[in-house]
Protein backbone atom coordinates (compact mmCIF):
# COMPACT_ATOMS: atom_id res chain seq x y z
CA UNK A 1 0.00 0.00 0.00
CA UNK A 2 1.44 3.46 -0.74
CA UNK A 3 2.51 5.64 2.00
CA UNK A 4 0.91 9.44 1.77
CA UNK A 5 3.29 12.76 1.05
CA UNK A 6 3.57 14.08 4.30
CA UNK A 7 5.85 16.98 3.51
CA UNK A 8 3.99 20.17 4.65
CA UNK A 9 1.98 20.92 1.57
CA UNK A 10 -1.20 20.35 1.51
CA UNK A 11 -2.80 17.91 -1.13
CA UNK A 12 -4.68 20.68 -3.19
CA UNK A 13 -1.15 22.80 -3.24
CA UNK A 14 0.57 19.78 -4.25
CA UNK A 15 -1.72 18.90 -7.20
CA UNK A 16 -1.80 22.58 -8.15
CA UNK A 17 1.92 22.97 -8.54
CA UNK A 18 2.11 18.88 -10.03
CA UNK A 19 -0.30 20.36 -12.71
CA UNK A 20 2.04 23.34 -13.25
CA UNK A 21 5.14 21.54 -13.61
CA UNK A 22 3.31 19.23 -15.35
CA UNK A 23 2.87 21.83 -18.14
CA UNK A 24 6.63 22.98 -17.83
CA UNK A 25 7.64 19.16 -18.32
CA UNK A 26 5.77 19.52 -21.25
CA UNK A 27 7.33 22.64 -22.73
CA UNK A 28 11.08 21.41 -22.32
CA UNK A 29 10.74 18.12 -23.91
CA UNK A 30 9.10 19.94 -27.05
CA UNK A 31 11.71 22.34 -27.02
CA UNK A 32 14.16 19.16 -26.39
CA UNK A 33 12.81 17.71 -29.56
CA UNK A 34 12.58 20.70 -31.71
CA UNK A 35 16.11 21.82 -30.65
CA UNK A 36 17.44 18.13 -31.21
CA UNK A 37 15.63 18.11 -34.94
CA UNK A 38 17.10 21.26 -35.41
CA UNK A 39 20.54 20.10 -34.78
CA UNK A 40 19.75 17.07 -37.57
CA UNK A 41 18.66 19.31 -39.63
CA UNK A 42 20.22 22.75 -40.22
CA UNK A 43 21.85 24.14 -43.16
CA UNK A 44 24.23 26.72 -44.94
CA UNK A 45 27.31 28.74 -43.49
CA UNK A 46 26.74 28.78 -39.97
CA UNK A 47 26.09 24.77 -40.23
CA UNK A 48 28.78 23.65 -37.20
CA UNK A 49 28.38 26.64 -34.82
CA UNK A 50 24.70 26.16 -34.77
CA UNK A 51 24.95 22.31 -35.09
CA UNK A 52 27.59 22.32 -32.08
CA UNK A 53 24.67 25.52 -30.19
CA UNK A 54 21.84 23.04 -30.52
CA UNK A 55 23.53 19.89 -28.99
CA UNK A 56 24.78 21.83 -26.06
CA UNK A 57 21.66 23.37 -25.21
CA UNK A 58 19.61 19.62 -25.63
CA UNK A 59 21.73 17.98 -23.93
CA UNK A 60 21.17 20.23 -21.28
CA UNK A 61 17.63 20.05 -22.35
CA UNK A 62 17.26 15.92 -22.00
CA UNK A 63 18.64 16.17 -18.65
CA UNK A 64 16.51 19.20 -17.43
CA UNK A 65 13.15 17.14 -18.14
CA UNK A 66 14.23 14.54 -15.25
CA UNK A 67 14.07 16.64 -12.69
CA UNK A 68 11.05 17.97 -13.75
CA UNK A 69 9.21 14.92 -13.85
CA UNK A 70 11.00 13.79 -10.64
CA UNK A 71 9.64 16.51 -8.31
CA UNK A 72 6.52 15.94 -9.76
CA UNK A 73 6.90 12.55 -8.19
CA UNK A 74 7.97 13.79 -5.31
CA UNK A 75 5.22 15.84 -4.88
CA UNK A 76 2.93 12.90 -5.33
CA UNK A 77 1.70 12.70 -8.77
CA UNK A 78 2.25 11.00 -11.76
CA UNK A 79 4.83 12.42 -14.61
CA UNK A 80 3.35 12.60 -18.14
CA UNK A 81 5.59 11.20 -20.55
CA UNK A 82 4.03 10.64 -24.15
CA UNK A 83 3.97 12.74 -26.91
CA UNK A 84 0.11 12.54 -26.77
CA UNK A 85 -0.12 14.11 -23.56
CA UNK A 86 3.39 16.89 -24.70
CA UNK A 87 0.63 17.84 -27.48
CA UNK A 88 -2.02 18.63 -25.01
CA UNK A 89 0.09 20.54 -22.69
CA UNK A 90 3.14 22.41 -24.46
CA UNK A 91 2.71 25.83 -24.63
CA UNK A 92 5.52 25.23 -27.77
CA UNK A 93 3.84 24.65 -31.55
CA UNK A 94 5.31 22.33 -33.60
CA UNK A 95 6.98 23.24 -36.87
CA UNK A 96 6.40 21.55 -39.97
CA UNK A 97 8.61 20.68 -42.54
CA UNK A 98 12.71 22.46 -42.50
CA UNK A 99 12.53 26.33 -41.68
CA UNK A 100 16.32 28.12 -42.96
CA UNK A 101 19.08 28.12 -40.60
CA UNK A 102 17.55 32.28 -39.27
CA UNK A 103 14.22 31.15 -38.60
CA UNK A 104 15.23 27.77 -36.90
CA UNK A 105 17.37 30.27 -34.53
CA UNK A 106 14.26 32.59 -34.36
CA UNK A 107 11.69 29.41 -33.30
CA UNK A 108 14.25 28.52 -30.53
CA UNK A 109 14.29 32.20 -29.48
CA UNK A 110 10.56 31.99 -28.79
CA UNK A 111 10.47 28.16 -27.49
CA UNK A 112 13.22 29.20 -24.94
CA UNK A 113 10.95 32.06 -24.00
CA UNK A 114 7.94 29.94 -23.90
CA UNK A 115 9.57 27.70 -20.99
CA UNK A 116 10.66 30.52 -19.16
CA UNK A 117 6.82 31.90 -19.07
CA UNK A 118 5.68 28.96 -17.96
CA UNK A 119 7.84 28.59 -15.25
CA UNK A 120 7.45 31.85 -13.87
CA UNK A 121 3.86 31.81 -14.11
CA UNK A 122 4.06 28.85 -11.68
CA UNK A 123 6.33 30.62 -9.60
CA UNK A 124 3.31 32.36 -7.19
CA UNK A 125 1.89 29.24 -6.26
CA UNK A 126 4.94 27.61 -5.50
CA UNK A 127 5.85 30.84 -3.37
CA UNK A 128 2.44 30.58 -1.74
CA UNK A 129 2.89 27.36 -0.86
CA UNK A 130 6.71 27.39 0.33
CA UNK A 131 7.73 25.08 -2.00
CA UNK A 132 11.34 25.53 -2.25
CA UNK A 133 12.71 23.00 -3.90
CA UNK A 134 10.47 23.73 -6.64
CA UNK A 135 11.16 27.55 -6.61
CA UNK A 136 14.59 26.43 -6.60
CA UNK A 137 14.02 24.56 -10.00
CA UNK A 138 11.89 27.17 -11.79
CA UNK A 139 14.47 29.64 -10.63
CA UNK A 140 16.90 27.20 -12.57
CA UNK A 141 15.07 26.57 -15.49
CA UNK A 142 14.19 30.59 -16.06
CA UNK A 143 17.75 31.47 -15.82
CA UNK A 144 18.74 28.85 -18.27
CA UNK A 145 16.47 30.03 -20.66
CA UNK A 146 16.58 33.59 -20.81
CA UNK A 147 20.73 32.92 -20.81
CA UNK A 148 20.20 30.60 -24.22
CA UNK A 149 17.31 33.21 -25.45
CA UNK A 150 19.95 35.68 -25.19
CA UNK A 151 22.55 33.72 -26.82
CA UNK A 152 20.27 32.59 -29.82
CA UNK A 153 19.01 36.50 -30.30
CA UNK A 154 22.77 37.77 -30.44
CA UNK A 155 23.04 35.35 -33.56
CA UNK A 156 20.86 37.33 -35.12
CA UNK A 157 21.79 40.05 -37.60
CA UNK A 158 20.49 43.90 -35.89
CA UNK A 159 17.80 45.56 -37.21
FE1 LIG B 1 24.52 14.66 -33.16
Amino acid sequence: MAVAVDIGIAEKERKKIADGLSHLLADTYTLYLKTHNYHWNVEGPMFQTLHTMFELQYTELALAVDLIAERIRALGHYAPGSYAQYAKLSSIKEVTGVPGAQDMIKDLVKGNEAVSKTARALFPVVDKSSDEPTADLLTQRMQIHEKTAWMLRSLLEKK
